[in-house]
């Protein structure tokens, strides 16, 4: 990167970079004076390949009220806050909600296309968990896919954003200034395919990471979910809120073969219905929405119901709607299910929970700025107030793009203030060797994620958060060591991560005696609302 001071490294290509980075550059470019050939200033990084993210993977939508004649923003604002189970905050969920139609039209001008109804010109709104009206948005159930590619196209032709790909951020550069120590002037970047470490300055850097859903066994993510904005976050001095709330999703598909794969609420919500192996349904049993209660509820009801049959899974069953209408709102579903064998117009899938979403994250304001100078946090990494003790489905797009307006708007008001710095230290490595020993590396991997499901997953015991906290304990001891005596690579540096985001979700969750939302422990099986109406705020020691 031949020490280009940037001025602003965005550290993420999901929903929530690419937007931002297309808003800045648009307001960096009406600003800035004309160029012919107007050099970057904006640096957009991904680990792995650019489009790699849960963002590609989005299947149902994004909410929002399009349809002002059957809905109205105080319905979608009253279904965010009873699924979030007390710990919305109102302000925040009336602020994203307000902007939903607007982030739709911008991403529509953007070129992303959605879904119609059958020969209009009508978007079609599709219907999920929690969500009175049907108002999410999509492009058939590859939602993801049609944003992302839609706005990478933009981001390819701006002058103005440079993209990086395979390089993977290891931690975040405060000032040396004594006066302002707590600004965030750059980044330490690792070359994933050189393992090359090399410092990166920037007036504002942005984390748009995504989640943590990886530190689970089972998961609907990709593999680069591992949390790393927080765990950054985390080590520079920002406060992480809310992080015992992990979202499981009711329904992905139970296969060997099927690594991941997610099965959207959006068939729940066109009327797929669940059942266990002997054909009966249950969920009347837990809510009176039953398929349609938010997922909280029903990903606990199915882990009941498979804990009480012993059954390694459930049925969900949408073969009583046409073959034409299944194949034509749910093209890669029915695809990819076929090519297991299972032919879903005909017959039920086999489907389990899995760890699907992150609700809590780095704490932010209304223009997405952190607790350091300079630091921006959007996207699931962020928490924002919006989601509460539980994320409404297709709400989590939603955010990502009204946030990341926001910070570019405010990002751009401030650049002119601030200057690189001219120095960062450089990466030291004088005193590590290469290692014979990456086998520590792979096991503590699985270690951490199987001990997270086991004892940190849908039905929680302070017994087995004690166990969890022994264990996240030893690891992170390890992984230290191999920290300080071995060359990093990709690896190491997300499995440090990992174990610093089990670390924060097992203390965030042994300090809420009750059950709430996501947060289900058979010690406290009841909400506590005298003791616990209030976010969990982790406060590191270099918070100042
Ligand atoms: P991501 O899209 O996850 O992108 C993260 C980016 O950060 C990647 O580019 C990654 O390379 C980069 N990164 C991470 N760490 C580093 C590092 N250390 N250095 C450099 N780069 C790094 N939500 C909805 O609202 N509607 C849906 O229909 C929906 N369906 C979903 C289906 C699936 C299968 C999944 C997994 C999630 C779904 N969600 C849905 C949730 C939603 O997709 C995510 O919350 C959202 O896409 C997150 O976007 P993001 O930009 O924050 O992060
Ligand atoms: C899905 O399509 O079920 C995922 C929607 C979401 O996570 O918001």
């Amino acid at each position: 990167m031949n020490n280009t001071c940037f001025d602003v490294i965005i550290i993420g290509t999901g929903a929530a970079g690419l937007t931002v980075a297309l808003e800045l550059a648009d307001k960096i470019n009406a600003t800035s004076p004309k160029e012919q050939t107007p050099k970057p200033s904006i640096a957009l990084i991904s680990k792995g390949p650019i489009q790699e993210g849960s963002t590609l993977y989005a299947q149902g939508g994004i909410a929002a009220v399009l349809d002002e004649d059957n809905d109205s923003i105080s319905s979608h604002i009253n279904d965010t806050i009873n699924a979030g189970a007390g710990l919305c905050h109102p302000e925040r969920v009336k602020y994203t909600i307000e902007q939903g139609k607007e982030a739709i039209q911008w991403v529509i001008a953007k070129g992303v296309k959605f879904s119609h109804e059958a020969q209009t010109d009508d978007y079609h709104l599709t219907r999920e968990g929690g969500h009175s009206h049907r108002r999410v948005i999509h492009a058939a159930d590859a939602t993801g896919k049609a944003l992302s590619d839609g706005l990478l196209a933009q981001v390819k032709r701006n002058p103005h954003i440079q993209t990086l790909e395979h390089h993977m951020v290891v931690d975040l550069i405060l000032s040396s200034n004594a006066s302002n120590p707590k600004q965030c002037v750059g980044i330490y970047l690792l070359n994933t395919k050189t393992d090359k470490v090399t410092g990166v300055p920037a007036k504002f850097t942005i984390l748009a990471t995504g989640g943590a859903s990886k530190v689970y066994l089972y998961t609907s993510n990709p593999d680069s979910s591992t949390g790393d904005g927080i765990a950054m976050a985390w080590r520079a001095g920002c406060r992480v809120v809310n992080m015992e709330f992990n979202q499981f999703h009711p329904t992905c598909l139970y296969h060997p073969k099927a690594k991941s794969f997610l099965v959207s609420e959006a068939l729940r919500g066109e009327g797929a219905k669940l059942t266990l192996p002997d054909g009966s349904a249950f969920m009347h049993k837990f809510d009176e929405r039953e398929e349609l209660a938010p997922r909280d509820i029903v990903a606990q009801a199915i882990d009941y119901e498979m804990k009480r049959t012993g059954s390694d899974f459930v049925y969900l069953d949408i073969s009583h709607k046409s073959a034409d209408f299944i194949k034509s709102h749910f093209p890669t579903i029915y695809k990819r299910c076929l090519s297991y064998g299972i032919d879903i117009t005909r017959e039920p899938m086999p489907v389990v929970p899995a760890a699907h979403y992150t609700c809590g994250g780095v704490m932010t304001d209304l223009n997405g700025q952190t607790d350091i100078s300079n630091l921006y946090a959007i996207g699931e990494t962020a928490f924002t107030g919006l989601h509460g003790a539980n994320r409404m489905a297709s709400n989590s797009l939603l955010e990502c793009l009204v946030f990341a307006r926001a910070a570019a708007n405010n990002i751009s008001l401030e650049l002119k203030d601030y200057e690189c710095e001219p120095l960062l230290p450089a990466w030291d490595d004088s005193r590590v060797t290469g290692s014979e020993e990456v086998v520590v590396v792979t096991h503590n991997w699985d270690e951490l994620r199987r001990f997270m499901w086991n004892y940190v997953g849908i039905v929680r015991k302070n017994k087995r958060l004690l166990l969890a906290k022994q264990r996240v304990k030893l690891l992170q001891r390890e992984i230290d060591d191999y920290y300080r005596q071995y060359h990093i690579n990709g690896d190491l540096i997300e499995l440090r991560n990992l174990a610093t985001v089990a670390e924060l979700i097992i203390d965030s969750a042994m300090q809420r005696k009750e059950s709430r939302g996501l947060h289900y422990t058979l010690d406290y099986p009841f909400k506590d609302d005298k003791k616990f109406l209030h976010d969990t705020v982790l406060v590191p020691e270099n918070y100042s």
